[in-house]
């Protein structure tokens, strides 16, 4: 079969097309035969050796199929199953072995591209909003790269908690999707001081919380946009990684809280994972979470899908077909 492989860690160049074995499912495992795979921002965090892998390392962590084997003692799921997943190495093939706990089946409303299009960043969107910070009616969050793939969903997620939400993009047609997924405000961080603008917003209080995907770019100024009391949740570094921090920045704030979280921890168990893309799917299935595909490449243009997301352009999701 076909897979995406790095032999060592660097940049687009490292990306190799490899045949190898199709794998065999072991015990409390099934084999996914890959119809749509979920490309992330982590595949390029692996792909440059920032979150060190074995090498070679089959790249992906996201993908939805079919299921065409299973080993020994597997009760979550039978073959011929249409399911999905995240947080698994090694998406970025034809065919893929998976621990069966983390095997989502997909409802007949769902096609298998939204399916693969809305585990990873579908999940993480739930969980910042309701664990790493419940968020509550009538508050106000800021919401970082709204337009962008994690960003959309966030941002409609947090409306259906009843927050208020602020959102920062990088160009008016981002703008425009912040928008649509529910932003109240939008603000370019480009054009304009988005912590003065927050401030303005939010009358000098702050907001409750400030989800940064952003990272070295974002994080000073978005301490200061914070209330009294309130969370910081760092939860990426797209634009590069924030240097350490002295606690006592946390007391000189106003006794913020700061958290790095990571999607793993708050998918620790299948229950929590049913939980999460159960609801997920439940939305999409109403109408009340609108997954935007952005792009669709072959599995051979992995390289220009990796482009796409590092070159600042993802309006959406990008899915990678094999
Ligand atoms: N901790 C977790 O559990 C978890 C889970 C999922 C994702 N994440 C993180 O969330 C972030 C977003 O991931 P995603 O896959 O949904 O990507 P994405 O948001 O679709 O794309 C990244 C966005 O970041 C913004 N950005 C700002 N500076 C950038 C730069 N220098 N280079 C590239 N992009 C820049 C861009 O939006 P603008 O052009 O509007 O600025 C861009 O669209 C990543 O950092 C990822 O690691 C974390």
């Amino acid at each position: 079969m076909k897979t995406i492989r790095v032999h060592q860690f660097g940049g687009l160049e490292v990306l190799a097309q490899d045949e190898v074995q199709v794998p065999e499912p072991g015990e409390g495992e099934a084999r996914v035969k890959i119809e749509a795979i979920g490309v992330n921002f982590i595949d390029i965090y692996h792909r440059i050796g920032r979150y060190q892998g074995t090498l070679p390392l089959t790249l992906g962590q996201e993908a939805a199929g079919t299921v065409d084997a299973v080993g020994p003692n597997v009760t979550d799921v039978k073959l011929g199953d249409r399911v999905a997943y995240a947080s698994v190495q090694g998406a970025y093939a034809e065919y893929a072995v998976a621990p069966t706990w983390r095997l989502v089946p997909i409802p007949k409303e769902v096609d298998i591209q939204h399916a693969a299009a809305v585990l990873l960043q579908g999940m993480t969107a739930h969980y910042l909003a309701f664990s790493t910070y419940q968020l509550k009616q009538g508050e106000t969050a800021l919401v970082h790269a709204a337009g962008g793939g994690t960003g959309q969903l966030l941002v409609q997620v947090a409306k259906q908690c009843g927050a208020r939400v602020i959102g920062t993009v990088s160009t008016d047609e981002k703008a425009a999707l912040a928008r649509e997924a529910g932003a109240d405000e939008g603000i370019n961080y480009i054009q304009a001081d988005f912590e003065a603008e927050v401030k303005k917003l939010t009358n000098n209080v702050g907001v409750d919380v400030v989800y940064d995907s952003v990272g070295k770019d974002t994080f000073d100024k978005s301490l200061n946009c914070i209330r009294r009391r309130g969370y910081m949740v760092l939860y990426g570094a797209s634009s590069g990684a924030v240097a350490p921090i002295d606690p006592q920045t946390l007391n000189a704030k106003g006794s913020i809280y700061l958290t790095r979280p990571f999607l793993a921890h708050y998918t620790a168990d299948r229950a929590e994972i049913l939980w999460r893309v159960n609801d997920l799917f439940k939305w999409i299935a109403a109408g009340e979470l609108k997954v935007r595909i952005d792009k669709t490449f072959p599995l051979a243009e992995v390289a220009e899908a990796h482009r796409y997301l590092e070159g600042r352009q993802s309006k959406g999701k990008i899915i990678l077909i094999p």
